[in-house]
């Protein structure tokens, strides 16, 4: 059984390891908002030369203030080690993207979701950063091949897209525009796993793979109040106690594998018979199903299971799942921490 520890043993400490690293060791981080002070922060925590720039020399000054505070805060919440509280000390202020940008091995763009805006910072990192560097952007929404379209040399330039809070959520998607070269992916891949993420490569459709998915079940989420089937609140008790309990786990497919895809499709069936053709049983779906993959019970599904490899994944599930229920009996309940953003 997993051990659970009492106090702040429960919170898992930013990671922090200042590996030696050949790649990158300095980056520069263009806009320190929401998601450019959080990454800045996992950059220089790890041990890299991070320069900050935002609109104004004095925004970033500024903003470099906040996250020597943010970086204390966590110290002193016992969620990041004293040392690495002096590493964030170590970031510096600069004056502009340019000055950002000159020299350092990887760029991380973080500007506000505007494609004027995008350009306008991209062109200045194309033009001042050095063609060894690669220059990757957070941007949510934004097609990959439009973006790289402002970059001189485009095999550097790719999407990396965090998540809030980004120095704790562990998952990144790297997305490649068409030009992007292998050797860019597989160093940012790299990097990312070396400081603790969780990187998944993914295409650059509309909002790529997680935003896509997450809006899916945002939507279902507010046509069900609409519908007069549930509050808001019960919504939210079902999504994160029921189905959204497995997910720190599982993704959809194992998830489905484990359940069995002849119910997922008849299921599906009842749902498109009820709401429409949003619910549709995919062609995918119905294929598995009529080949006889109908998931860990049949040793196949949308993944393949030898009989030792079954028996260990429900096995692992059901300590994961029971360590969590643990930890979750041991958290305030939902609402007693007001104020909690
Ligand atoms: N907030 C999120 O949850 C989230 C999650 C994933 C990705 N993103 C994406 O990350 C990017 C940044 O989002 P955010 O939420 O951090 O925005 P934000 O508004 O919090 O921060 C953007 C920062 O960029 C600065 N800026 C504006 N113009 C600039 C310029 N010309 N040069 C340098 N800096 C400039 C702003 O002053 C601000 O500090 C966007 O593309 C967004 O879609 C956001």
């Amino acid at each position: 059984m997993a051990e659970v520890q009492e106090g702040p043993g429960l919170l898992r400490l930013m990671h922090t390891e200042a590996r030696r690293r050949e790649w990158p060791q300095t980056a520069a981080i263009l806009g320190a908002g929401t998601m450019g002070l959080g990454v800045a922060e996992c950059f220089a925590a790890a041990g890299m030369t991070v320069k900050l720039a935002d609109a104004t020399p004095e925004l970033a000054r500024e903003a470099r203030e906040r996250l020597i505070a943010r970086a204390r805060g966590h110290s002193e919440a016992g969620l990041l080690p004293e040392e690495a509280v002096g590493r964030v000390r170590g970031v510096a202020a600069a004056d502009g993207v340019a000055e950002a940008v000159a020299g350092v091995d990887l760029v991380f763009e973080a500007v506000p979701e505007s494609v004027g805006l995008k350009e306008e910072v991209l062109g200045v990192c194309s033009a001042g950063a050095s063609t060894g560097a690669v220059i990757v952007s957070n941007t949510s929404s934004l097609p990959m091949d439009e973006l790289a379209r402002f970059v001189e040399g485009a095999g550097r330039f790719c999407g990396m897209h965090w998540f809030n809070p980004p120095e704790w959520t562990p998952g990144v998607e790297v997305i490649p525009a068409g030009e992007t070269g292998a050797g860019t992916v597989e160093s940012l891949v790299g990097f990312l796993r070396s400081i603790g993420k969780r990187p998944a490569v993914v295409g650059s459709g509309p909002g790529f793979v997680a935003n896509r998915i997450q809006n899916a079940m945002f939507l279902e989420a507010v046509r069900c109040v609409e519908d007069g089937l549930a509050s808001p609140e019960e919504v939210d008790e079902v999504v994160r106690s029921c189905f959204g309990f497995r997910l720190p786990f599982f993704g959809p497919f194992q998830i489905a594998d484990m359940a069995g895809l002849d119910v997922y499709a008849s299921v599906l069936g009842v749902l498109r018979d009820g709401l429409g053709d949003r619910f549709e049983p995919p062609k995918m779906l119905l294929d598995l199903v009529e080949e006889g993959r109908t998931g860990t019970k049949a040793g196949a599904g949308f993944l393949d299971y030898t009989d030792e490899e079954r028996g260990r994944l429900l096995l692992e599930r059901d300590r994961r799942y029971a360590a969590l229920l643990e930890l979750l009996g041991r958290m305030p309940p939902v609402g007693a921490g007001k104020g909690e953003g």
